[in-house]
């Protein structure tokens, strides 16, 4: 049978290896047999990588029924899970872990370090037509206090309450997408911010990218009250308005894939993290 050869090479690989490494690297590298029960996945398929790190993100915490929420976060943020609703309600634990532990925020700097840099490397033209596009839910401003609440993304989206949240204009920023502002509007790039919030919250939205500290922006787009349109669609278009208009979108920046697909999409994107909704 193909996959017991495969065990047993991938076993006599691990031996040597193990024989080899028996210095003071291999001890610092705390490793541990799965259980009986955790080597047969689906459709009795032996497990093949057998090992698995004690500590971070891969334990025991993403461990749960078929699919561990660390993988199923993964295939949320490559955009190959698509069209749910709610998170898993068994990753409710395990996604309050990344948003509120560091993990959230590493990933956040890990973007946003490479966007700085980026920026850093521009030849601009010198005419002050050059900007970066910015989505504002989960990138400029960050939700969690009212995700906190609500499990998570394992509750459904409601409109009355997000809507009565988001009126209190009380957001804080995400710290790192406000580095990444700050440092564009030093280079001379124009931060325009366009949302998928209506035009009803346009007031409450200025007040609260004021109050987190976003000044200076060239535009504030909000989605009009009364269209409706999906956001790669309405997103993509208010690109393409502003090419139109002269500007060189040379960056955009959102949580959700939505935010960055669609031409003109920019002459650069950059994904942050966000394993709590999804917008299509
Ligand atoms: C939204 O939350 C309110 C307050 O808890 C509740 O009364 C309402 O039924 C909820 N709406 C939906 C669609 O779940
Ligand atoms: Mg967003």
């Amino acid at each position: 049978m193909a996959s017991a050869k495969l065990l047993a090479a991938f076993l006599a690989a691990l031996a040597a290896l193990l024989a080899a490494g028996g210095g003071a690297g291999a001890r610092e590298l705390r490793l541990e047999m799965p259980s009986a029960a955790e080597m047969i996945v689906d459709d009795g398929m032996p497990l093949i990588h057998m090992l698995r790190p004690l500590l971070g993100s891969g334990g025991r915490l993403g461990l749960r029924a078929r699919v561990p929420c660390d993988s199923w976060r993964f295939a949320v943020e490559t955009n190959s899970l698509r069209d749910w609703r709610t998170i898993p309600a068994r990753c409710e634990r395990y996604v309050g872990n990344y948003m509120m532990g560091g993990h959230y925020r590493s990933d956040s700097r890990a973007v946003i370090d490479e966007a700085i840099a980026y920026a850093e490397g521009l030849q601009l033209a010198g005419e002050g037509k050059e900007v970066w596009v910015f989505d504002i839910d989960e990138t400029t401003l960050s939700n969690l206090p009212y995700y906190a609440k609500h499990g998570f993304g394992v509750e459904p989206y409601n409109r009355t309450l997000f809507t009565a949240y988001v009126m209190d204009a009380s957001a804080p920023a995400l710290p790192e997408t406000k580095r990444l502002y700050d440092r564009l509007l030093a280079l001379g790039i124009k931060p325009v911010i366009l949302t998928g919030r209506r035009e009803d919250k346009r007031e409450a939205t200025a007040k609260n990218l004021a109050a987190a500290g976003y000044a200076g922006y060239e535009k504030l787009l909000l989605k009009p009250q009364d269209v409706r349109v999906h956001a790669v669609e309405f997103k993509s278009g208010e690109r393409k308005k502003l090419e139109d208009a002269g500007y060189v979108i040379v960056g955009n920046i959102g949580d959700q894939w939505s935010d960055l697909l669609g031409a003109p999409e920019g002459a650069r994107t950059f994904k942050l993290p966000d394993p709590m909704y999804y917008i299509g």
